[in-house]
């Protein structure tokens, strides 16, 4: 099997969840964007990791931008699900978006790696992997590898495990 040099992950998860703060960890120094504005409609990034080419599509997660998800769904090769791990008023939101996702048709039938980065691990009311695991009812997930790892995407904590465990999936 030829080795994969190039993919498209999709980075989903509410707004304010840190997507757009986790892209740029991965980008290199000079590439960095300073200051973080939401999300409108979506970005693409590109950065480099185990010597892959990743193309991130970043979505928005503000409510009204939620159902352009679903238009990316066909053309990537993985998932990163971003959850802010203290802000419990929205994990039913949070879940309600992930079962639309793992039903979706475009998805649905495929097998296709999903990380999950529980993030903002930092914070003081943060939920650990496995109360997030059992929220989100993870382990239901039966024809997707899944990974769930804690993160804290303003000191990079975390991250790279997630990422390296995507692109073995992936390659
Ligand atoms: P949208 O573009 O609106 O969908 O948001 P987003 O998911 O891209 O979130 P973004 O990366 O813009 O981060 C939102 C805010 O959370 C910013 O102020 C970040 O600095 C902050 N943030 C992101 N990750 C962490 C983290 O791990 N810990 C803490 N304490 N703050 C974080």
């Amino acid at each position: 099997k030829v080795k994969r040099d190039k993919m498209t992950i999709l980075v989903l998860g509410l707004n304010n969840s840190g997507k757009s703060t986790i892209i740029n960890h991965f980008k290199k120094s000079n590439e960095q964007s300073a200051i973080m504005v939401p999300t409108v409609g979506f970005l693409i990034e590109q950065f480099y990791n185990m010597g892959v080419c990743i193309k991130a599509i970043d979505m928005s997660g503000a409510t009204r931008y939620r159902n352009l998800w679903e238009h990316q769904f066909k053309n990537c090769q993985g998932i990163i699900y971003v959850i802010d791990s203290s802000d419990r008023m929205r994990f039913v939101v949070v879940k309600d978006e992930l079962d639309l996702v793992l039903q979706h048709p475009d998805l649905s039938n495929r097998i296709l790696p999903i990380l999950f980065y529980g993030n903002k691990s930092d914070l003081e009311d943060s939920l650990s992997n496995v109360k997030i695991a059992a929220a989100l009812g993870l382990e239901n997930i039966k024809e997707k590898p899944w990974h769930i790892c804690s993160s804290n995407a303003v000191s990079g904590e975390g991250l790279d495990e997630g990422i390296q465990w995507l692109v073995q999936q992936i390659r």
